[in-house]
């Protein structure tokens, strides 16, 4: 084995003026370099790489990021939440924010019904504090979640504008409280090479019911997260890695739906 190839590579880098840049590319080498030799990586399958690769770009456009998809469901994308997430012990965890956020949903009054399918009705409601449990008022609250057909809003051209997704602002006690429907599991979408990996790998594609949640406050850092259900068959094989124990909840039945009552924390941030 030739040690001397990568370092020849690395030292390629080596007058590249910005630093972090040269940190990046240095180890992306380094790592490249050791991963080919440990699996002894041949010609011919480098070349099924390249194609897997070409493939994964030609399926981007506009709407479509096929490349996101390859970093969630290799688990990059968590490793990236995890890196950049706190890790203080008594604020909400985060999760993926997913390809279907939208901006620009109309705000709903304390209460109100986000759900325009029918479903199986819930009742979400918590409050939102710092952590040192002090109350946080006119925090933005938005959420989105799919239909039972395991579509969101905007994938699907049969849904209402709009439908299951909310925009809601805490009170002065902190609390917020929505109505909608029990969210359903769904499969990311396999029409394209991230697709033919998993069955070629023998994963399934689908994520664990959840509904999402953004939650901005002057002064707060921004969290971005979501709930799990808890009774959902695919809640310990998420096919993108999301779930954290911390954000799987129950479902508790009340008068003919459920009910989740979920509180969350946020972090201030820290002053310049
Ligand atoms: C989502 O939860 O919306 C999602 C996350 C990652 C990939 C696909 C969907
Ligand atoms: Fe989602």
């Amino acid at each position: 084995m030739n040690e001397s190839l990568t370092q020849n590579v690395t030292e390629a880098f080596s007058r590249c003026a910005d630093a972090r840049t040269k940190e990046i590319v240095t180890a992306l080498v380094r790592h490249l370099h050791a991963f080919a030799r440990e699996v002894n990586l041949t010609h011919d399958e480098w070349r099924q790489g390249i194609d897997f690769l070409t493939a994964t770009g030609k399926k981007c456009d506009g709407i479509r990021q096929e490349f996101i998809l390859l970093s969630d469901t290799l688990g990059l994308s968590i490793v990236l939440d995890d890196i950049n997430q706190h890790h203080d012990d008594a604020a909400t965890e985060s999760s993926l924010l997913g390809p279907f956020y939208r901006d620009g949903v109309k705000e709903s009054a304390f209460g109100a019904n986000i759900a325009q399918s029918d479903g199986e009705p819930v009742f979400f409601h918590g409050t939102v504090s710092d952590t040192n449990g002090r109350p946080v008022a006119d925090a933005l609250i938005e959420v989105w979640q799919t239909a039972p057909n395991g579509m969101y809003e905007g994938q699907d051209p049969d849904q209402p504008e709009g439908n299951l997704r909310g925009r809601f602002r805490t009170n002065a006690n902190g609390a917020y409280a929505f109505h909608s429907i029990k969210p359903t599991s769904y499969p990311i979408p396999t029409d394209g090479p991230v697709g033919r990996l998993l069955v070629a790998t023998g994963r399934h594609p689908m994520r664990p019911a959840h509904i999402h949640f953004r939650i901005d406050a002057p002064g707060y850092e921004s969290l971005t997260t979501a709930l799990y259900s808890s009774d959902d068959p695919y809640v310990n094989s998420d096919a993108v890695f999301g779930v954290k124990p911390s954000l799987v909840v129950e479902y508790a039945p009340k008068e003919g739906g459920y009910e989740v009552a979920r509180d969350f924390t946020l972090i201030a941030k820290a002053r310049a």
